[in-house]
């Protein structure tokens, strides 16, 4: 067989996935005194164990074990930060779905058996399950945040016109194909390895040192891929990866647990819904002078991420637009329903779904294009000489804005003007069918709200023989990272991507590391792995300049060769080969912070985001009024990229997101029963898009600019999260569409279903 190789653009797994030959933590290979573990979980919302008899269970063939809280070396919490996730329910249970013993038994199918053997008496309390709910028992986790500028409530009255209405936002269940996943093995003198499917896995190793009792260097974690995990394994992850350990530890054999997929659905939290209430004042043009935005997001039964997700959600109210007076403020309400987490975007799109919302609705109001008041409400672009006084409500200059030239241009390429006044004549004539299309705008800030997080280190070696290994602290799930790291180690030797080679991540390699997420990940790990890369070929060029008695900046590293005053003196290998004779260390880290960003949470001011990505989108949709059915037409979209690392992996990103937001807008819905048991708990319940929902017309299109205007990795910008929010335009092409079908406002609520589309239009 020759030897292959892949283009270098292609996912750096691309040729392991589509031959299913990628290994997912349910794939390794494991010894086969591995045991499985299947998780015993409360069937009520509320309430307090009374009795728990699982010795049943325990006297079942094929049963190693039954684990509870009493189990625990240490700590029994699986939480990111605020300790309130316990791993096994001790007597309260605060949701369906909540853990409360887990079998440890010699295969899965064993477990599935003896599980029926436990008996669990519960007292019941009413639960907490609604928003409405919620808001009427006043659980509030913590105090309001509140993001504000200028005086709200004395300007709105001398606005022309007032508007107050409310829209409801659905959540969204991450879906992700691999369930949470982790596998740990014992090692010698309790040291454990973890392989785990999660984003974050230097947490992984804080969780189960703090739950085992054991120092951080005893417990290592690695992290090869994920098969998707969108935000739902930035926290999530914790807790069957603590358990496992703690099987792990007790039993002294390695230890598998594999969520299914209902279990995956009832046990781990989602995307927030919101409550988001609006008051806008404005002028006759559609000229916003103040906002108030009350967002009340449902929490679920912890604190989770959700603190800093609430302050991303009104980070990112006001959108695009520049609105000189705004009070946004966000309700943290705890239910008995699973602990709410990241999901793409972070609350942002909720913050800006509600803000496009009060746009549309004021150009309902005002008879007007929602395009023209988006464009007299926008901040203005960067070259415009009075840009420079602009901030957002939290005090940062907006000094890359690019919006107002971006969404002339999609206007422009995508005929909207024309389109739209097209869709308003045929929805005069055409009595079932219904036409919309919006165009709506996405500035989304990036770096992560915690400073701390804004960092990254990355290992890389030359070996001998030239070939490159490279570790960085950032995690694979599907979004490329890895293919945009190898290519930035690679285009810094001179090399083929087919000869840098990037491993598992593992806290034995990089420690430290933050989450894979934020979108930072290319930015934060890429700029590390550069700088690792970087210094070994200032080695390399110092030796080499030695050698051929020229400067070091003279040698030249290029096509995998190595050039000095234009000649060719040997391959990258030799040059390898070379270096290590000579006694040159082939091997370095690297370290990078983002600089120039600082937040004083006392004043709620600072720059928060080192920059922010701005993107457009304009869809098209066509109902039908008698049943609710619909079908996204078409969809155009101009998003800027900076200077793309790897287009084809940003188009991915780009169209992925997008799908995922069309999903949360127009068909996920999760449905909680009064006594909250979900009851979208798969696939057959809970609808994602599938390949024919998505557009029929696609255009995709990165913005010419001038790349990133910030020293971020050749100039790139981040792509993982904005292109999520571009499905706005969705949603409110829906909302134009059923502006033909009734004079009031459509109130449309999130996510707009055959079912709701249908019963909006009366
Ligand atoms: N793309 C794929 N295919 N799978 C994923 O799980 N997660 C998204 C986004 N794109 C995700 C994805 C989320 S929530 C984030 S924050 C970023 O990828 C994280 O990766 P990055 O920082 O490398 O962009
Ligand atoms: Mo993404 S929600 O920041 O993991």
């Amino acid at each position: 067989m020759s030897k292959s190789t892949v283009n270098e653009d292609f996912h750096d797994s691309a040729k392991l996935h589509v031959t299913g030959r990628a290994i997912y933590v349910d794939d390794i290979p494991v010894p086969s005194n591995c045991l499985h573990i299947l998780l015993g979980m409360s069937r009520i919302s509320n309430g307090k164990i009374i009795e728990m008899e699982l010795n049943d269970v325990k006297k079942m063939p094929g049963i190693i074990d039954v684990i509870t809280a009493k189990d625990i070396p240490g700590k029994n919490d699986a939480s990111p930060i605020f300790g309130d996730d316990p791993i096994f329910a001790e007597s309260e249970i605060i949701y369906n779905g909540q853990v409360i013993f887990a079998v440890i038994a010699e295969s899965l199918e064993h477990a599935k058996i003896a599980i029926k053997q436990a008996r669990i008496v519960y007292s019941e309390k009413p639960p907490i399950i609604t928003l409405a709910q919620a808001r009427h028992k006043e659980t509030l986790l913590c105090p309001p945040k509140i993001v504000s500028r200028g005086d709200f409530a004395s300007s709105i009255n001398h606005s022309d016109h007032i508007i107050e209405g409310e829209i409801v936002i659905g959540g969204q269940e991450h879906f992700y194909l691999e369930g949470q996943a982790a596998l740990a093995v014992p090692k010698e003198n309790k040291d454990i390895q973890i392989f785990v499917s999660s984003q974050h896995p230097s947490e992984i190793q804080h969780k189960v040192a703090d739950v085992l009792g054991l120092s951080l260097h005893n417990v290592s974690v690695e992290v090869r891929r994920m098969g998707g995990a969108f935000g739902g394994k930035e926290s999530q992850a914790n807790l069957p990866a603590c358990i496992v350990a703690i099987a792990a530890q007790k039993t002294g054999k390695p230890c598998k647990l594999v969520y299914d997929r209902d279990d995956d659905m009832r046990i781990t939290g989602k995307r927030h819904d919101f409550i988001s209430a609006y008051k806008v004042g404005f002028d006759v043009n559609g000229v916003i002078n103040a906002l108030r935005i009350q967002h009340d997001m449902r929490c679920g039964m912890s604190m989770d991420l959700s603190a800093a997700i609430a302050e991303r959600a009104l980070m990112h109210s006001e959108n695009s637009y520049y609105i000189p007076n705004v009070e946004f403020i966000a309700n943290l309400y705890k239910t008995n329903t699973p602990s709410n987490t990241a999901f793409r975007g972070f609350g942002g799109p909720q913050g800006m779904l509600a803000m496009e919302r009060v746009i549309d609705e004021v150009a309902h109001f005002l008879k007007l294009d929602p395009l023209t008041i988006r464009k007299r409400n926008f901040y203005l672009d960067n070259k415009n000489p009075m840009q420079s006084e602009q901030q957002t409500p939290y005090g940062q200059f907006v000094k890359d804005c690019i919006i107002n030239d971006l969404v002339n241009k999609l206007e422009y390429t995508s005929n909207y003007r024309s389109r739209r006044k097209e869709i308003e004549w045929f929805n005069k004539t055409s009595n079932e069918i219904k036409k919309g299309i919006a165009l709506t705008p996405v500035k989304f800030g990036i770096s992560f709200n915690k400073l701390m997080l804004n960092q990254a280190g990355a290992l890389v070696n030359v070996y001998s023989d030239g070939s490159v290994y490279l570790n960085h602290g950032g995690t694979e799930m599907g979004q490329g990272l890895f293919t945009k790291v190898r290519k930035i180690v690679a285009d810094t030797f001179g090399i083929s991507s087919n000869n840098v080679k990037v491993s598992a991540t593992d806290t034995n390699k990089v420690p430290n590391t933050s989450a894979t997420a934020a979108s930072s990940g290319t930015d934060l790990n890429g700029m590390a792995a550069y700088l690792a890369a970087f210094q070994i070929r200032e080695r390399m060029a110092a030796y080499l300049g030695h050698l051929y008695q020229c400067e070091s900046s003279e040698v030249i590293f290029s096509r995998g060769k190595i050039i000095i005053f234009d000649e060719e003196k040997m391959t990258f290998s030799q040059a390898a080969e070379k270096c290590w004779m000579g006694r040159i260390s082939l091997s370095s880290t690297g370290f990078y912070k983002t600089p120039d960003i600082y937040w004083d949470a006392e004043k709620g001011e600072g720059r928060p985001f080192y920059y922010f990505v701005y993107g457009a989108a304009v869809s098209e949709i066509v109902i039908d009024k008698l049943t609710g059915e619909s079908r996204v037409v078409s969809v155009d979209i101009l998003h800027d990229v900076g200077r793309s690392i790897n287009p084809s992996i940003d188009k991915g990103q780009i169209e992925g997101g997008f799908v995922q937001g069309l999903g949360w807008l127009s068909m996920e819905e999760l449905v909680y029963g009064n006594d909250g048991t979900l009851m979208t708990h798969s696939p057959a319940t809970y609808k994602i898009p599938a390949f024919s929902d998505s557009p029929i017309n696609w255009n995709v299109e990165f913005y010419k600019g001038d790349g990133n205007i910030e020293e971020t990795i050749n100039r790139s910008k981040a792509v993982g999260e904005p292109p999520f929010m571009l499905a706005m335009s969705v949603f409110f092409a829906y909302s134009h569409a059923l502006t033909s079908l009734k004079e009031s406002y459509p109130s449309l609520d999130s996510p707009a279903t055959a079912e709701r589309l249908y019963y909006t239009q009366f």
